[in-house]
């Protein structure tokens, strides 16, 4: 398999609120950055424009609006993220095997062919909560994998998974589960509200396909030379 360049494994988190600071951010980082993630803040503040400009400037495009609902209304969802040219977009795998077999379905008859990705627990999710307030009985780590079982079943393409379970995932679900891992700081980076980080070269190594980082580049000074310095560090530990 051809190596993959650090750069294509980077998906820049653009958690900003308005389309011109989204512009700002992009035209700040440069052309070196080839993937931008989109969430819910952002899009429901935008809407596909935040999406179109992104593809105006060449950039893939994760759109991170994990849909919950019925199979016939994630479809329809899937269909339409499809037709705005995303690379890839997720939906909760708690929302069952139908729905995510209707998500991939509907990924798979589009003209772009979105990867579907499945979010299993949320890590703001611990195991009393779990147990307590979702009424699950598995343990949080046994859900966790469960659900991506569940999802790769349904013919999804991967997972968003924190740094912690990139190695039990991709031990149990083989080479070609994609795994978006979030929760990613370079040493030098502050790590703001995230506990449990690893390093950009460490996710990698544990098995990740892809990285999600925001604040460490978005908020740097100078996010064209924070990029720059993510994706040295990423070489480095190569060579
Ligand atoms: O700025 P930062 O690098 O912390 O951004 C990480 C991005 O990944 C945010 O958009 C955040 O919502 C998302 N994310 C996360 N942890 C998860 C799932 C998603 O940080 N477990």
């Amino acid at each position: 398999m051809l190596q993959r360049r650090p750069e294509e494994t980077i998906l820049i988190a653009l958690d900003v609120a308005s389309l011109e600071q989204a512009k700002a951010v992009v035209q700040a980082v440069g052309e070196r950055a080839i993937g931008y993630k989109v969430g819910s803040e952002l899009f429901t503040r935008c809407g596909p424009a935040a999406v179109g400009f992104l593809k105006e400037q060449d950039k893939e495009v994760f759109l991170d609006l994990k849909f919950h609902d019925i199979p016939n209304t994630v479809a329809g969802a899937v269909a339409a993220a499809a037709e705005l040219g995303v690379k890839m977009l997720n939906v909760h795998a708690s929302g069952g095997m139908e729905m995510m077999r209707a998500a991939a379905r509907a990924a798979g008859e589009s003209e772009s062919r979105p990867r579907v990705l499945a979010v299993t627990v949320l890590t703001s999710i611990d195991q009393t909560i779990l147990s307590e307030e979702v009424g699950c009985k598995r343990a949080l780590e046994e859900q966790v994998l469960n659900l991506a079982k569940l999802a790769s079943a349904a013919g999804l393409d991967g997972v968003v998974a924190s740094p912690k379970e990139i190695t039990i995932i991709r031990e149990n679900l083989g080479p070609d589960f994609l795994i978006v891992t979030p929760g990613i700081r370079p040493a030098w980076a502050a790590k703001g509200d995230q506990k449990r980080v690893m390093t950009p070269a460490e996710a990698l190594r544990a098995g990740a396909d892809y990285i999600v980082i925001g604040r460490p580049i978005t908020a740097s000074p100078n996010p064209r030379d924070a990029l720059e310095r993510i994706i040295a560090e990423i070489s480095e530990s190569n060579s």
